[in-house]
């Protein structure tokens, strides 16, 4: 438990950390509402772990002090917002640095990429092309890998219990390895081992930092440190090996490669890709199956646009763009699952919301899963129901928050696509259903996973 509350909290810590570097912390508590320091030292924390996770910890907040609160990180102030009204003065669109992003570098100390605002939009670019292209070029492939799964799927008996979450980390692993870095990954030995050295840096990353525990123990720094070397020293293999030369396949790295970026910044960029790449993909696909198996009609009506949409043929990438019921599905299920419940900014410059005024250099927290269960936006926001994103006016508020559109991070693009294919090909030859008496618990990290393994039975349509 305590670990799950200390793994959001540390990313945060970690990016304040980078920050107090070069900024004194402010102490001013410019009279927002909130919570004053339980413990000199570690302000709120103690709070934090006892709530079992930061998100838990702002629910509580939000609804009693409103939609702007603060809070003490150690002895540093923190804001917190919790309605998209605020958030709209909040957030800035030409901003393109993605917070996710700018705290998964911060916690592995990476440096690069923290430019000026001409060159993150460069990278932005980047990025998209690379999520585009490496998607088209590798569309069979993540055609062939959906359908294996569905293979083993079908070949089980109709009372097996699969774990789900496991296969959709398998899934994800080997996806998203190949797509990004290329047929090296063909071989499920390196998968294998990549899923191993990504679990280790992921975990860590999480506990460790905070109370200093990773720093203590040799052992575990040891194969922290061995899992991050090895993970740097297959990319940059990779990385050598396309730069210069034209492959018939394109992956994620080449657009990194063939940018205008030095071999640190590929180096970085692809590591944090590939790392949250995988997470975000696997979480997703877990949640949207999980979800579908505990709403029949949802089901439903998604088996009946696949089928209106491929009738009997071939699932393409044209055709894919037609799924707009599954896009509203995958919508919901971040909205429902909370999928990255916590981002961060830092206020750069002194600024204003509703009467507050937000001293510079406050560390500000968007609380999206305060948000994203916002009764006022959200009728019934614990009802999972895609419909609601029939609505124009509940897209553009998804957009805003980073879900959708423009500001989406780049990671999330990715992984609805492949999400996509993977619920095409399985819909279309079974029926997903849950384990009965089955209570999904919620682990809320920096991406929200189920505590347990989720269970599920499929069967065949016929
Ligand atoms: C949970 O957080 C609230 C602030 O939102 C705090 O007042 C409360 O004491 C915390 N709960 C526990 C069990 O510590
Ligand atoms: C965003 O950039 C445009 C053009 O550079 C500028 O006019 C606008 O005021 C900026 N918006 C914010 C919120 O800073
Ligand atoms: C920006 O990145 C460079 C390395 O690319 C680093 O030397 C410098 O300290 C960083 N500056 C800030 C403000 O983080
Ligand atoms: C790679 O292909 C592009 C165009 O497709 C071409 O302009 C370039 O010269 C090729 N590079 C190499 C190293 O073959």
């Amino acid at each position: 438990m305590l670990d799950f509350a200390i793994f959001a909290v540390t990313f945060l810590l970690a990016l304040v950390g980078a920050v107090l570097y070069l900024y004194p912390a402010s102490r001013q508590a410019a009279g927002i509402p909130g919570i004053t320091p339980t413990e000199e030292k570690d302000g709120n924390l103690p709070d934090i772990v006892n709530n079992g996770s930061l998100h838990e910890f702002l629910v509580g907040l939000h609804e009693r002090y409103g939609p702007v609160v603060s809070f003490w990180f150690g002895r540093r102030l923190v804001v917190s917002l919790g309605t998209v009204d605020v958030l709209k003065q909040h957030i800035n669109p030409n901003k393109t640095l993605d917070p996710f992003e700018t705290m998964l570098k911060s916690l592995l100390k990476y440096q690069s990429g923290n430019g000026s605002g001409s060159e993150n939009h460069l990278r932005k670019k980047l990025y998209e092309n690379g999520v585009t292209k490496s998607l088209q070029s590798n569309f069979a492939l993540l055609l062939k890998l959906s359908e294996e799964l569905l293979d083993k799927w079908l070949s089980y008996p109709e009372t097996q219990h699969v774990p789900l979450s496991q296969h959709m980390l398998g899934f994800a692993m080997k996806s998203v390895t190949q797509i990004v870095m290329g047929s090296t990954f063909e071989d499920d030995q390196e998968v294998i081992r990549f899923q191993k050295n990504h679990g280790t840096v992921w975990s860590e990353i999480g506990k460790g930092f905070l109370d200093g525990s990773l720093d203590k123990s040799a052992t575990r720094k040891k194969q922290y440190e061995d899992a991050l070397m090895q993970l740097e020293s297959v990319l940059k293999k990779i990385i050598k090996e396309r730069k210069g030369r034209n492959f018939s396949q394109h992956i994620f790295i080449d657009s990194l490669v063939q940018g205008n970026l030095n071999d640190q910044q590929v180096l970085e960029d692809s590591m944090i890709f590939s790392l949250a790449g995988c997470i975000i993909t696997a979480k997703l696909c877990t949640w949207a199956i999980c979800f579908l198996t505990t709403s029949e009609e949802v089901q439903r009506k998604l088996h009946e646009e696949v089928d209106q949409v491929f009738g009997k043929g071939p699932i393409t990438p044209e055709k894919i763009e037609h799924l707009r019921y599954c896009r509203q599905v995958l919508c919901e299920t971040v909205r429902t699952a909370k999928l990255t419940p916590v981002s961060a900014r830092l206020q750069d410059i002194e600024g204003k919301i509703n009467q507050f005024i937000i001293p510079k250099e406050t560390l500000v927290l968007y609380a999206l899963g305060v948000v994203l269960q916002d009764p006022n936006t959200w009728p019934s926001p614990h009802k999972f129901d895609p419909d609601r994103f029939d609505d124009e006016s509940a897209m553009k508020t998804f957009s805003l928050l980073g879900f959708s559109g423009t500001q989406e991070c780049p990671e999330l693009r990715f992984a609805y696509m492949v999400t996509t294919v993977l619920l095409s090909v399985l819909v279309k030859r079974l029926r997903l259903l849950s384990v009965e008496g089955q209570v999904i618990e919620t682990k809320y990290e920096l991406v929200t996973s189920s505590r347990e393994e989720a269970w599920i039975t499929v069967t065949k349509r016929h």
